[in-house]
């Protein structure tokens, strides 16, 4: 039976792309690609019929797998992947059992490793929070941005709609004091640009920047992501390690090292 491969492609750079996302690529004749990764990823998709899912609705598109998947597999490079914000997940259902999911790097683990910084640092933040303003909804009886926001918590929020002074001055309630940011706009692509500082500063920092394509004719939301939290500006000593170290892993992880 020929699949449809739904692969995770990471954030932008073709290094990210999984060795199975890379070798399962490979074997697809029909390749579903948004814009910008037929040119990122160009080095891949040589030879193969590429085509953008957007252009197509949803019935349309469907049909085309069908009929691609008649003479070799099918592929879709998910930007980052199918974890968060991914809108392929009729598809996949439809699909059933041919469609097969590949995790990749998601924007949250760029994010991470730009800012080398785990998102839940034991003293500092207790959770990470995945949010997006365009999707909590504005309901009375919706979760708003300002609960998700409290000390704690690091955020993470994608697809931002609201006004930079907006979503500062929401977080700036929920958190009650002046927690670091960072926006962090096309990450590992060309043109990647971050802004790091603090809620009372942020909107400073970045002056009139449009790093959320709020001021454009453009609907896409930009590829920019907000993290939000003490993490991004803590930094702890070797006490925790050595408290697991000595209390764990010391009972498993005797002396013996491998060769
Ligand atoms: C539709 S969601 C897709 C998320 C994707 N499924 C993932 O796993 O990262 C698009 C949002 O993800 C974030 N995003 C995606 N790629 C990004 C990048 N290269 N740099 C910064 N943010 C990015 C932005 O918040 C953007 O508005």
């Amino acid at each position: 039976m020929k699949r449809a491969w739904f692969i995770g492609a990471g954030p932008g750079d073709p290094e990210l792309l999984t060795l199975r996302g890379r070798r399962l690529l490979e074997g697809c004749g029909t390749v579903f690609v948004p814009p910008p990764y037929e040119t990122l990823f160009a080095g891949f998709l040589q030879g193969k019929r590429l085509l953008i899912p957007f252009s197509f609705r949803f019935d349309e598109l469907l049909a085309e797998i069908e009929s691609a998947l008649e003479s070799a597999d099918v592929g879709f490079l998910i930007p980052g992947d199918l974890t968060f914000y991914s809108p392929f997940q009729a598809l996949i259902d439809r699909l059933g059992e041919r469609a097969e999911v590949v995790p990749g790097v998601g924007t949250a683990n760029a994010a991470s490793a730009f800012l080398r910084k785990t998102f839940d640092l034991p003293g500092v933040c207790n959770r990470a929070i995945i949010a997006s303003p365009r999707t909590l909804g504005d309901g009375e009886m919706e979760v708003s941005l300002e609960q998700l926001a409290a000390p704690g918590v690091t955020l993470l929020i994608y697809m931002n709609n609201l006004p930079l002074p907006e979503l500062v001055s929401q977080l700036r309630q929920g958190y009650g004091s002046n927690v670091p940011i960072a926006l962090l706009h096309r990450l590992c692509l060309p043109g990647q640009h971050v802004v790091q500082g603090r809620l009372d500063d942020i909107v400073a920092r970045v002056g009139d920047r449009d790093l959320f394509n709020l001021n454009t004719e453009e609907k896409r939301p930009a590829l920019t992501l907000v993290v939000v939290g003490e993490t991004i500006a803590a930094s702890v000593d070797g006490s925790w390690w050595d408290y697991r170290h000595d209390h764990i892993w010391k009972d498993f992880y005797a002396a013996d090292q491998p060769d």
